[in-house]
C-alpha cells in the first residue's frame, strides 16, 4: 500500500508573514488525514518560521533545492544539514526549474539525492521531458535516462526514502496538464525501470507523484491512476483553498 504525498511547492513565492498566514490556513483545514501525507516546501527564507508552526502537526517540511555538502564556503548555498535542522523531513532534487535556470545536471541530482539521503531527508526526485523532447517521441528515453542518472548508486534499502516526481515540463506552469492516460503510462515506465534495477517489491513500494498543472478540477482524476501516488503542486499550492482541494482528493 503506497500512502499518497501530497505536496506544495511554493517556489519563489511568499515572504514570511505570507507564509505563515498560508501554513496557519492548511493547519485549519487539513484535519488529521491517515490515508495520505501533505508537506509543503516554502523558500528558504520562511522554513524556519513555517516548521515552528508546522512542528507536531500532520503537515511535514520539505526544502526546494540544496547543495550536497554539508558546510563550507558555497556562497549562497543551503545545506541538507542547514534543511533538517530548521524542521525539513524531505528536499525537492532535480527540479526541472533547477536544470533549466540554474544549471542541475543528472550527476548533480546524484550527488544530491545520497547527500540528502546520507543526512536522514527523503528526497524528491524531479524528471520530465520537454515539449519538443515529447513531440520527437523522445519523452520515455529522457526520462528513463534521468530516472537511471539520478538513482546511481543508490541501494535498494535508500530507495525506501526516495520519492520520484513525474513532472513534463510543458506541463508546468501551463494550465496545460498531461492527460492521466499519458501521466499512468510514465508512471508505469519509471516503475518498470525501477523494478528491472531493484526488483520488484522495491518498485511497488516506491512513491510516484505527478506535477504539472495539477488543479481542483483534475487532481481526482490523476489520482484515480493506478501507479499515480499523489501530486507535487505548483500554483495551486498557494492558496489553502484549491491546496486543500487537492489534498482531499477523491478517487
Ligand atoms: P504548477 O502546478 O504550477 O504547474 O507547477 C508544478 C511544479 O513545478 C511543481 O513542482
Amino acid at each position: 500500500m503506497r500512502i499518497p504525498l501530497l505536496a506544495g511547492n511554493w517556489k519563489m513565492y511568499k515572504t514570511v508573514g505570507e507564509a505563515e498566514e498560508l501554513v496557519r490556513a492548511l493547519l485549519e483545514g487539513v484535519g488529521t488525514p491517515t490515508d495520505r501525507e501533505v508537506l509543503v516546501c516554502p523558500p528558504f527564507t520562511a522554513l524556519y518560521a513555517a516548521g515552528r508552526l508546522l512542528e507536531g502537526t500532520p503537515i511535514a517540511l520539505g526544502g526546494q533545492d540544496m547543495y550536497h555538502e554539508p558546510q563550507g564556503a558555497f556562497t549562497g548555498a543551503v545545506s541538507p544539514l542547514m534543511l533538517r535542522d530548521v524542521g525539513c523531513t524531505y528536499v525537492i532534487i532535480g527540479h526541472s526549474e533547477r536544470r533549466q535556470y540554474f544549471g542541475d545536471t543528472d550527476e548533480m541530482v546524484n550527488r544530491k539525492l545520497h547527500a540528502a539521503l546520507a543526512h536522514g531527508l527523503r528526497p524528491i526526485m524531479c524528471v520530465g521531458e520537454s515539449k519538443p523532447q515529447r513531440d520527437a517521441g523522445q519523452a520515455e528515453d529522457i526520462v528513463v535516462a534521468q530516472v537511471r542518472a539520478g538513482l546511481k548508486d543508490v541501494t535498494a534499502t535508500q530507495m525506501q526514502q526516495v520519492v520520484i516526481a513525474y513532472e513534463p515540463i510543458w506541463a508546468i506552469g501551463t494550465g496545460d496538464t498531461a492527460t492521466p492516460q499519458d501521466a499512468q503510462a510514465m508512471h508505469a515506465t519509471i516503475r518498470r525501470v525501477v523494478s528491472e534495477h531493484y526488483g520488484e517489491e522495491t518498485a511497488q513500494s516506491l512513491r510516484i507523484q505527478y506535477g504539472g498543472s495539477v488543479k481542483p478540477d483534475n487532481v481526482d482524476d490523476l489520482m484515480a491512476q493506478p501507479d499515480l501516488d499523489g501530486a507535487l503542486v505548483g500554483g495551486a499550492s498557494l492558496k489553502a483553498e484549491s491546496f486543500l482541494r487537492i489534498v482531499q482528493f477523491r478517487s
